[in-house]
């Protein structure tokens, strides 16, 4: 049934029929959950073993002796930045292992940049008039949020099937207050999309304008595949260094989705020149990060190898419910012509669009009846959606059944949302 091809009278009827469903759902008080993108109960549950690998004194020590308990080390114990750098794929010297949250380090660097500018660079972004960064749509609100709290105007660039539009990426970059880029080249938040080989290699070769131009690389989803296929992704620092600018990239990831969220370690990295630079001026933030947590999973996983069979069983987890929303999608709006969602093979999210103008009012039914989701906008810098078009979906934190009930709430109130407006219209 395709809404827009509907007559009126046909849309007041629909309206009719949609409302008695949503007044039904009303009546059944739900209290549901879809706004972020957490791991549920049963997923933090399997790695709780690794809580208790540290079982004395004599596991509290590194492999080169160092005991883990005390002050020191600023760039991680060596058999973590081997971990990271492995899932990374570089060496150990290009990998600083932080404390649990990649998106600290993430501000941290951008903080940097604002005191400190970069190496090469024309000094404090915080001296400069306007500082912009390119912002590909729809992306993680959070990104977004660092940029505003630090100042940095951003830009919006329309995200494609293969990464953010490069054409686009390659014009804008011309102008000279334009200091980085957001990216989050594989199973991207929210739509799931992994970067071509096509789009790394442009990254690589960009001529941008500012000599401070640097990429922030959020890998946070490497590892995360949902189904069978794997998903490589192009080095972005081998293509960087390839292309005659080794130091434009900055690499993060973190367990927080692999172990703990609260309790993870997480890592960036870059060429060996820029983590001497972030390690200069990281060394008077903290003596060290937490050594022993960084042992612990180390003596958990193994290797990088034992990491990435390991989120198997989160992938066993997960799939269920990915099949769950785009099941439910499939069967509720397929052909209705006023929605459109990506089909992501890892990560943590599904990005739902609604007709153009109905992502707010579909919210708000949602949260009206029960079902709150990341809130309409929030996948755009400022909040603003200039279409009002998109629906952030994370379907990890319910449990199968919730989420069910949530995609039909869902899909509802896309429904409800577009027949009002189509019939304004
Ligand atoms: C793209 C992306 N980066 C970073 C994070 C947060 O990472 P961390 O927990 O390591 O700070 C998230 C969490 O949802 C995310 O989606």
């Amino acid at each position: 049934m395709n809404y827009t091809r509907m007559s009126n009278e046909e849309l007041i009827r629909e309206k009719q029929a949609l409302q008695n469903s949503y007044n039904e759902i009303l009546g059944a008080k739900l209290s549901l959950d879809m706004s972020r993108g957490k791991p549920e109960k049963l997923q933090l549950d399997l790695s709780k073993e690794m809580l208790t690998v540290i079982d004395g004194n004599e596991a509290c020590f590194s492999e080169n002796g160092t005991d883990c308990r005390n002050y020191g080390i600023v760039d991680g114990i060596g058999e973590a930045k081997k971990l990271f750098g492995d899932i990374l794929g570089v060496s150990p010297d290009n990998v600083i292992v932080g404390g649990n949250s990649s998106l600290n380090l993430m501000f941290d660097h951008l903080s940097r940049c604002m005191l400190f500018g970069v190496p090469g660079g024309n000094g404090p972004w915080c001296k400069n008039s306007k500082n912009k960064f390119l912002c590909p749509v729809p992306g993680y609100d959070r990104h977004f949020a660092v940029c505003e709290t630090l100042g940095i105007e951003m830009i919006n660039v329309p995200m494609t099937q293969n990464g953010p539009d490069m054409d686009i990426v390659e014009e804008l970059v011309k102008d000279p207050d334009v200091r980085g880029i957001w990216c989050v080249p594989k199973f991207s938040n929210p739509d799931g999309t992994v970067y071509s080989d096509d789009t790394v290699r442009r990254f690589a070769k960009l001529e941008p304008a500012s000599p401070d131009f640097i990429i922030m690389w959020d890998n946070a989803y490497c590892i995360h595949e949902i189904y069978e296929e794997e998903h490589p992704l192009l080095n972005i620092i081998d293509e960087c260094a390839k292309a005659g600018n080794p130091d434009r990239a900055y690499v993060f990831t973190s367990t927080s989705k692999v172990t703990f969220p609260g309790a993870g370690v997480a890592a960036v990295a870059s060429s060996v020149s820029n983590i001497k630079n972030i390690l200069n001026v990281m060394k008077f933030q903290t003596i060290g990060h937490d050594k022993l947590n960084m042992l612990r999973h180390i003596k958990y996983f193994g290797n990088a190898d034992g990491m990435r069979a390991y989120m198997k069983k989160h992938a066993e987890i997960m799939r269920p419910k990915f099949d769950m929303v785009l099941d439910t999608l499939s069967a509720n709006l397929n052909d209705s012509g006023i929605a459109t969602w990506s089909n992501p093979r890892g990560g943590y999210f599904v990005s739902l669009d609604v007709l153009e103008g109905c992502a707010k009012r579909t919210a708000k039914l949602c949260a009206d009846a029960g079902v709150v989701l990341t809130g309409a906008g929030a996948t755009f810098p400022y909040g603003i959606d200039p279409r009002d078009t998109n629906i952030r979906i994370a379907p990890s934190f319910a449990s199968l059944a919730d989420l069910e009930t949530a995609m039909k709430v869902l899909c509802i109130c896309a429904k409800l949302a577009a027949v009002e407006k189509l019939i304004k219209e």
